[in-house]
C-alpha cells in the first residue's frame, strides 16, 4: 500500500522488555520508548514489575471487550486520578460510575450536530486569523507550528464553549499544562512499582505551582463571566446550570471550574497535536499535499473556506485521520479493573492497570500493511469497511468514547484547508521531531517549519 519510501519519525522499540532501571528511566522520558516489540505484534502482553502486573490490550476484539462490552468492570482507574486527579479533580474525564454520567449528560447539548455546524465559522475565523498572522511574516520565515497550531485551537475553543472575553493569556496557560503534564511520566514510573502517591519526583513543585496558576485562572474567569452575565448558552453555562438527576444537587464551583479547565486542556491541545503532525506528514509528502491542496480548490472554487465546504472535503478529512493513526494525539488510554475478571482466557485481578496501548495498536504488525508507512487511501470509505472498527481508536470507543470527536473532525479539517489554501510549510532539514508521550503525543523540540505564503496569501489590512 506504501506511495513512497519515505519514513516518518517514529520510535524503535526494543527487541525485549527493559531491565528495571532502564524500564523506569526510560518510561519517565517517554514511556513509547519502554513499550516492547511485543505490543507491535501480539495481541495480549503481560508486564510484570516487583510482582506488579499490567496488561497491555491490543487485539480489536478485546478492545472490545475493555471499553465497549465490558465497560464496567473497567474503571478509569488510579493511575488517571493519579497523574491528572490533582488539577481536573473529579471532572469528567476522570470521574466514573454515576458522578461520570451525568457530568456527561450535563455537557450533552453543546457536542450536538447543530451546534458543532454553528460553531464552523468560528472555527474558520481563528484560522484566517493565523494565516493572517503568518502572510505579516517575512518570507521563508520559520515558525513553531506545534506553538501555532496550539494558538489557533486555544483560540476556537474559547471563541466557541467559553464567554466571550475570557482574560486568559494563551502563553501562560499554554506553560502551565506543560509544566503539569511534563512529571506524569514519572507518575507512570512511580505506580509501576507501586511506590505510594506521596513518593516526590522530578518537577513536583513545578507541578503544584502550575496547577495552583491553572486553578487560579479557571477562578478569576468564572467570576468575570459571573459579572457580566451573558444569554449565550455555553459550556459554563451549561455546567453552572446541571444537575444530577439522582441527587437533583448541582456541581459546585469546584465541579464547574474543574470541567471547565479539562474541556480547555482535552479540546485544544489534542486536535492542535493532530494538525501538527499533519503539516509534517504533508511536507514529508508534496505529492499528497498537492493533491490535498487540489481538492480544497476544487470545492472552494479557489475562494475562501466556508462552513459548507469541510464535509466536502473528503480526501483532506482521510490525511487527517492517517496522520492520527501514525501520531494518535492520545497515543495511551488507561484503566484499571475493578474486579477481577477473564480477558483472552487470563484471569486479571481486580486493581490490574489495563493499557490500550493506541500508538502501538495503529502502527500493529497482524492489523496495518507496511504500518510506519504514510498512506491516506487506509481511509478511503472501501478500506475502513474492510477493517475492524477496533483497529482505529483516535477518539477511544465505547461510552467514555472522546465527546468532542465531531467537533474536532471538523475543526481540523477547517483549520487544514483555511491554513493550505494560502500557505506551503516545510520541515527545517534535519529535524526529527521524535514522539514523545506526556499524556498527549508531542513532537520533541516542536516542530519547526519554513513558511512561504502565494499569490492567494491575502495580506492582513484586508482583513482587518
Ligand atoms: C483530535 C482531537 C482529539 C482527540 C485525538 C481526542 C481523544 C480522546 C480520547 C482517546 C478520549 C477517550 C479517553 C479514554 O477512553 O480514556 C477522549 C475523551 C474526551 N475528550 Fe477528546 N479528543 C480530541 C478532541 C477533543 C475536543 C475538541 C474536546 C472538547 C471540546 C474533547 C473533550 C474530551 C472529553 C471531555 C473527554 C472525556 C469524555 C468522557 O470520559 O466521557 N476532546 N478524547
Amino acid at each position: 500500500m506504501s506511495t513512497t519510501a519515505v519514513h516518518p519519525a517514529g520510535i524503535k522499540p526494543p527487541e525485549q522488555p527493559l531491565p528495571l532501571f532502564r524500564l523506569l528511566r526510560t518510561v519517565a522520558d517517554n514511556p513509547v520508548k519502554a513499550w516492547p516489540r511485543a505490543l507491535y505484534r501480539e495481541r495480549l502482553y503481560r508486564s510484570c514489575v516487583l510482582g506488579r502486573e499490567s496488561v497491555y490490550v491490543m487485539a480489536p476484539d478485546l478492545i472490545r471487550t475493555v471499553l465497549v462490552d465490558d465497560a464496567d468492570n473497567f474503571e478509569k482507574g488510579e493511575l488517571a486520578r493519579r497523574a491528572l486527579g490533582a488539577a481536573l479533580g473529579d471532572a469528567i474525564l476522570i470521574a466514573d460510575g454515576s458522578r461520570w454520567r451525568w457530568q456527561r449528560r450535563a455537557v450533552a447539548g453543546i457536542f450536538r450536530e447543530q451546534r458543532i455546524r454553528e460553531f464552523l465559522p468560528a472555527m474558520i475565523a481563528s484560522a484566517e486569523r493565523t494565516r493572517d498572522r503568518w502572510c505579516g511574516l517575512p518570507e521563508s520565515s520559520e515558525i513553531n507550528v506545534a506553538h501555532e497550531m496550539m494558538r489557533t485551537t486555544f483560540d476556537i475553543i474559547l471563541s466557541t464553549m467559553l464567554p466571550e472575553r475570557t482574560g486568559i493569556d494563551l502563553d501562560v496557560m499554554q506553560r502551565a499544562i506543560t509544566d503539569y503534564l511534563e512529571p506524569t511520566a514519572w507518575i507512570v514510573a512511580l505506580a509501576m512499582i507501586g511506590a505510594p502517591s506521596w513518593v516526590p519526583y522530578p518537577g513536583i513543585y513545578r507541578a503544584r505551582r502550575a496547577r495552583k496558576q491553572l486553578h487560579r485562572m479557571l477562578g478569576s474567569l468564572i467570576a468575570r463571566a459571573e459579572q457580566a452575565p451573558s444569554d449565550r448558552h455555553d459550556l459554563l453555562w451549561l455546567l453552572a446550570n446541571a444537575t444530577d438527576p439522582e441527587t437533583r444537587q448541582s456541581m459546585n464551583a469546584i465541579d464547574v471550574r474543574n470541567n471547565l479547565l479539562t474541556f480547555i486542556t482535552a479540546g485544544h491541545e489534542t486536535t492542535a497535536l493532530a494538525l501538527t503532525w499533519t503539516f509534517y506528514l504533508l511536507s514529508l509528502h508534496p505529492n499528497i499535499e498537492r493533491r490535498v491542496k487540489a481538492e480544497i480548490a476544487a470545492v472552494t472554487g479557489g475562494g475562501p473556506v466556508h462552513p459548507e465546504h469541510i464535509d466536502a472535503l473528503a480526501y483532506t478529512n482521510q490525511v487527517i485521520q492517517e496522520a492520527m493513526r501514525l501520531y494518535p494525539p492520545a497515543a495511551l488510554i488507561v484503566r484499571g479493573a475493578r474486579r477481577d475478571v477473564e480477558l483472552e482466557n487470563e484471569r486479571i485481578l481486580a486493581g490490574t492497570t489495563v493499557y490500550v496501548p493506541v500508538y502501538a495498536v495503529h502502527r500493529h504488525e497482524k492489523l496495518w500493511c507496511d504500518a510506519n508507512q504514510f498512506d491516506p487511501r487506509r481511509f478511503e470509505p472501501g478500506a475502513v469497511k474492510m477493517r475492524d472498527r477496533y483497529s482505529y481508536l483516535p477518539f477511544g470507543a465505547g461510552p467514555r468514547v472522546c465527546i468532542g470527536q465531531s467537533f474536532a473532525q471538523r475543526e481540523a479539517i477547517a483549520v487544514l484547508a483555511t491554513l493550505l489554501s494560502s500557505c506551503q510549510l516545510r520541515l527545517r532539514p534535519g529535524h526529527i521531531p521524535e514522539p514523545r508521550l506526556r499524556a498527549t503525543l508531542r513532537p520533541t523540540g516542536g516542530l519547526p517549519m519554513r513558511i512561504t505564503t502565494d499569490s492567494a496569501c491575502p495580506s492582513a489590512h484586508q482583513f482587518s
